[in-house]
């Protein structure tokens, strides 16, 4: 036997994501290249445009696709298998990538997996550690903010989301109104280095809640009120970062002890703040977070849940239907 290599595609949102991994026949995986094109052009509307970010990945991914090959020291007919973002995401612009990877996996002659996008970033993880259910899964992103209890690999029992903005949305919608810039997450991350944890008092949200939700509206009110009232960026930044991780690690842990489980994989962009690693970390369980480069939206974790599903025997995809049906 020889190891497989996989091709992974993540073209969701507004990053053209390609990356490979190596599946050797004992069942490691190894990220050989992860390479990203990040879209500029959204800059000047202050948020994607749909339409702009499916025209940007037309243009790029062949050019990704050819730095990636070259990054794993490859060229395109050592791919095995290929695997694909088919949703959630802007539908047009999951096409490309969907489209791209069923063409490329046809024309090798090589199996083809859809993946689901937080299925991809759960698998991240498995570029530090391998995943081997039951765990718990905390996906931490600019777009959602979900803990899945995974039973039986394959298997995902949503046990809590949350009611109103996702983390990430939060992180952004603090630093603007502090005056941080874009992206939010590193920049509060920065600034809250120089502030003071305790300046302003944050309640922790859904306190003494029996579920496992999260929300993150009520911080975002309290920060604009605090803000208003002369709190300093830092403080401002600082405060409200300790109470988002409190939030996270304090629901997440409950959860755990609630079905048992002493694993934990945290990932998504939220999933790189230090402070966020720092507080789980002293938690006791064992978490597992994604490589560099593999929290925010990538190819290679795409890949990596294509050899999940390569190893626990899924069939491949059919190369038919449109973006929005998910099939494993
Ligand atoms: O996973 P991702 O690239 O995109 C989505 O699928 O949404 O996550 C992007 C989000 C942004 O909201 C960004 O501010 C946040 O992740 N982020 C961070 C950090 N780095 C990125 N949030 C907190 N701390 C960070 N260091
Ligand atoms: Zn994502």
């Amino acid at each position: 036997p020889r190891p497989l290599r996989i091709l992974g595609i993540d073209t969701s949102c507004d990053d053209t994501g390609v990356g490979v991994v190596e599946l050797a026949p004992d069942g490691r995986v190894t990220v050989l290249a992860n390479r990203v094109w990040s879209q500029a052009v959204h800059a000047q509307y202050g948020g994607v445009m749909p339409e702009l970010a499916s025209r940007e990945h037309v243009e790029r991914i062949d050019q990704i696709m050819g730095d990636a090959l070259h990054e794993a020291g490859l060229s395109v007919s050592d791919i095995g298998a290929v695997a694909a973002t088919s949703g959630p995401g802007l539908v047009g612009a999951l096409l490309v990538g969907l489209m791209y990877g069923k063409g490329l996996a046809q024309a090798l002659n090589v199996p083809f997996h859809a993946a689901h996008h937080l299925e991809g970033h759960i698998f991240a993880a498995a570029s530090e550690a391998e995943l081997r259910a039951p765990f718990l899964a905390l996906v931490v992103s600019g777009g959602h903010t979900h803990l899945f209890d995974v039973p039986r690999g394959g298997e995902y029992v949503l046990v809590g989301a949350t009611r109103d903005d996702a983390a990430g949305e939060a992180f952004d919608k603090v630093a603007r109104l502090a005056g941080l810039g874009y992206p939010g997450g590193p920049a509060i991350s920065e600034a809250a280095t120089r502030g003071d944890p305790q300046a302003v008092p944050f309640k922790e949200p859904l306190k003494g809640q029996s579920g496992f939700d999260f929300s993150f509206s009520g911080l975002k009110t309290a920060a604009l009120l605090a803000h208003r009232a002369g709190a300093t960026p830092e403080n401002l930044a600082a405060s409200f970062q300790r109470a988002a991780v409190q939030t996270l690690v304090n629901t997440t842990v409950r959860a755990a002890q609630a079905t048992g489980r002493s694993t934990v994989v945290v990932s998504g962009g939220v999933a790189a703040n230090h402070a966020l690693r720092e507080a789980f970390a002293a938690t006791g369980l064992h978490v597992v977070f994604p490589g560099r480069g593999l929290n925010t939206d990538n190819g290679a974790m795409i890949a990596l849940a294509g050899a999940a599903a390569i190893q626990a025997g899924r069939p491949a995809s059919a190369l038919d239907g449109g973006a929005t049906a998910y099939a494993p």
